[in-house]
């Protein structure tokens, strides 16, 4: 499973590509808000880091979303095209699909979706797993029922589970079979960490100083 950072900081995304570990990076219109620096020059320092970066298109109509896509894809090969699920979002992954600009479908909240943004050409579509769980169903659930349909056909398009809050979204993506799971930095910090492995290296330390003293 590919491992992406939900972020538009770009210290986060250093940070982490140190470990060896970090794939992409995803993006949305809040994240860059967030940080409140330049959108393009965020992106291009992401893309010296990780090989797949989303940035978002803001444009709602069909022909503002292309305008834009064709501009991003143009500041990077590894910047990929983050569109909304819409019927306007449908024509722009085709439009992408046709001109070899990688996609990702966001803001996909049901099998239909999903079915619907593979047909049109996504490179990726992002479910919102825990906008699901707000709602009070299970986020987890529509990414089972994705893998399923999968394991039926041939899409080449990517699920990316999004939308994670903690290190058990991340899990179960991996059980599922996701293909890419995209994490917040807060959780991306706990993934490497386990009590016993803490406790473990703190006994190994003592008994080495003990060695020492021989
Ligand atoms: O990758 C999509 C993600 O940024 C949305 O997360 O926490 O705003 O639902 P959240």
């Amino acid at each position: 499973m590919k491992l992406f950072l939900d972020t538009a900081n770009v210290d986060h995304v250093a940070e982490v590509a140190a470990w060896g570990v970090l794939d992409g990076v995803t993006t949305n219109p809040t994240l860059v808000a967030k940080e409140g620096k330049d959108f393009k020059e965020t992106v291009l320092k992401m893309c010296a880091l990780v090989p797949c970066v989303s940035a978002q298109v803001t444009a709602t109509d069909a022909e503002g979303m292309k305008k834009q896509a064709v501009e991003y894809a143009g500041w990077h090969k590894h910047v990929v095209v983050k569109v909304p699920m819409t019927t306007e979002g449908l024509k722009v992954l085709a439009f992408c699909r046709q001109k070899g600009i990688r996609t990702n479908c966001t803001l996909v909240f049901s099998l239909a979706q999903a079915v619907l943004a593979a047909k049109a050409g996504a490179s990726i579509l992002s479910p919102f797993v825990g906008r699901i769980d707000d709602a009070g169903e299970s986020g987890m659930a529509l990414i089972a029922e994705i893998m399923q349909a999968w394991s039926h056909y041939k899409f080449a398009t990517e699920v990316l589970v999004a939308s994670t809050r903690h290190t058990e979204h991340v899990t179960e993506a991996a059980k599922l079979g996701a293909h890419i799971c995209t994490i917040p930095y807060e959780v991306f910090l706990k993934l490497p960490k386990h009590q016993l492995t803490d406790t473990g290296l703190d006994r190994f330390q003592k008994d080495w100083e003990k060695v020492q003293k021989n």
